[in-house]
């Protein structure tokens, strides 16, 4: 883990502390994110459900939406949490949309505190990019 012991352990809290704001009425399957910013910021996310199940929002997204619209773009960390087994695995959707910003490193985890650290790259190999339409706009 690149991230220091202090630093992951205020994450973990806040990421443990926003699950209690989740809702998911629907799955009953909390669960919280924390980013740190390389500006020293943290801005946190949990996953907000619908009655039209698939208008749901996973809590990396919303952590990430967060900082992004209050103009941060530069991700040192992520704390993933969910009351699961092993690790939480993040759904492929944040995958994607945390590839389009990249962070250091990404730190999955359970209320074990069992811990799997990640690249963007290990979680999302192959990824699609913004390269790609830079091409394609030029025959525009
Ligand atoms: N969910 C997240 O918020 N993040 C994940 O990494 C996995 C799934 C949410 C979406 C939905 O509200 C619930 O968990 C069950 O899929």
């Amino acid at each position: 883990m690149k991230t220091n012991q202090k630093k992951f352990e205020e994450l973990y809290i806040k990421a443990k502390e926003v699950m209690n704001n989740s809702y998911s009425p629907y799955s009953k399957f909390k669960v919280g994110a924390a980013l740190l910013t390389k500006s020293g910021k943290i801005y946190t996310g949990t996953n907000v459900e619908n009655s039209s199940y698939g208008l749901s929002m996973c809590a990396e997204r919303i952590a990430i939406f967060k900082a992004v619209s209050e103009g941060e773009k530069d991700f040192e960390t992520l704390v993933v949490i969910g009351d699961t087994e092993n690790p939480i695995s993040p759904c492929g959707a944040c995958r994607q949309v945390i590839s389009e910003f990249g962070v250091d490193e990404v730190i999955l985890t359970n209320l074990k505190e069992d811990i799997k650290v990640m690249t963007v790259e290990e979680l999302l190999p192959y990824g699609f990019s913004g390269d790609e339409l830079d091409v394609k706009n030029t025959d525009n």
